[in-house]
């Protein structure tokens, strides 16, 4: 039997909630395939942790982490603690501390779940957005000076090194040749921004030879929000900065009917440390509480964290399942139903255990 060191970082906001319902449908595939378990070890990190100590994890949290083989990582952010604190205190040192420099998006519409786009259901969008998740607009560059001053000024550089930009696109190229499409588009914004992403268009185009049996298009930012509005058939998979992937996103997760069902992970290609893996959403304090979480988007994220584990056949248990569940009208509010997250949750294990396959 195989054994998996996980931590749990569930943190804020619904984060808990739904790492809850993550955890609960993680054993019962354990127990349904009986040739793996996950030793979980949870982590109390987050905004509660900060507002008694000062930090939202231990000055050696990475170093405690390091010995994990994959990170289950819920939201963070309080509504009484300034965001950069929250995401610079937790989610970003664990992200660049570990190179996780690929980040993950997939997103489709599930049979169940409607698109606000007329005429769009399941099998008409189908994307795996890659981000690159090490530099480019969240380097943390920059600074303030004549703090508090009528001349104060503010600047925020984003970084790109060759290195970082060949190994996303050589991520995101391999990504696009193992789909059946085979198809990439490079997001950019070369027209306004003149250096960075000039290289990074540059860079693409070099990537591109290795992949001779890989088609690939080139979109500015800008338009590529409308593309993926007006033509959702026509992507497949997309590689955009750290900046730019982050806002696609959440437009992908709207269009396939709410950010509850958009998961990613953060991954180290290499495996030198751990990867994470989270729903994209945040804390969202309005439904703090509630028990109506949508738990899909961790679903999701679990069995990509299978996946990077080695578990591909408990992977697409799981997706099967939540599949099922969707198809069969047992949903949260997010998405038009009725269902609570334990509802959700409960349904999801019982179809994980009565699976024939
Ligand atoms: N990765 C992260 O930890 C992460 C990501 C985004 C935002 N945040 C933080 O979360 C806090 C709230 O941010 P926000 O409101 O901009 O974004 P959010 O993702 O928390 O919420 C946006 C909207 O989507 C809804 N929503 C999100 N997840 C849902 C789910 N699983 N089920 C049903 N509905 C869901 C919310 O109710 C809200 O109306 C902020 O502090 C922000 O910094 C953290």
């Amino acid at each position: 039997m195989k054994h998996y060191k996980i931590a749990a970082i569930p943190a804020d906001g619904i984060g808990p909630e739904v790492i809850d319902a993550g955890l609960q449908a993680l054993d019962v595939l354990a127990r349904r395939d009986g040739g793996f378990a996950l030793d979980v070890t949870h982590f109390d990190w987050g905004s509660d942790r900060y507002k008694k100590t000062g930090a939202l994890m231990p000055d050696d949290g990475t170093q405690q982490l390091k010995g994990f083989d994959a990170i289950f990582f819920g939201a963070v952010g309080a509504p009484d603690v300034p965001d950069h604190v929250t995401l610079w205190g937790l989610r970003l040192p664990i992200c660049q501390g570990f190179d996780q420099y690929a980040n993950v998006r997939p997103t489709k519409i599930l049979p169940g779940i409607s698109s606000p786009l007329e005429g769009v259901g399941p099998g008409d969008l189908d994307w795996v957005i890659v981000r690159e998740n090490s530099e480019g607009e969240y380097s943390g560059h920059g600074g303030r000076a004549h703090k508090g001053l009528p001349e104060e000024v503010g600047t925020e550089v984003a970084i790109f090194t060759r290195v970082g930009v060949t190994r996303i696109m050589r991520y995101a190229f391999r990504l696009a040749q193992s789909r059946p499409r085979k198809h990439l588009t490079v997001v950019t914004k070369s027209n306004a921004q003149r250096h960075g992403m000039v290289m990074w268009d540059e860079i693409a185009a070099e990537v591109s030879r290795e992949f001779p049996d890989v088609t690939w298009d080139k979109m500015l930012v800008d338009a590529m929000t409308v593309r993926m509005v007006k033509k959702p058939r026509s992507l497949d998979t997309i590689v955009a900065t750290n900046l730019h992937a982050d806002i696609l996103s959440d437009l992908a997760g709207a269009l396939a009917g709410s950010l509850g069902v958009a998961p990613t992970g953060n991954i180290d290609p290499e495996r030198r440390f751990p990867s994470m893996f989270e729903p994209i959403h945040g804390s969202a304090f309005d439904i703090t509480g509630k028990g109506i979480a949508n738990p899909v988007a961790t679903f999701w994220t679990a069995s990509q964290m299978l996946d990077h584990l080695g578990e591909p056949d408990a992977a697409s248990r799981l997706m099967r399942a939540v599949e099922k569940v969707c198809a069969d009208g047992v949903l949260t509010p997010d998405v038009g139903g009725k269902a609570s997250t334990q509802d959700v949750t409960d349904a999801v294990c019982e179809a994980i255990r009565i699976e024939n396959a």
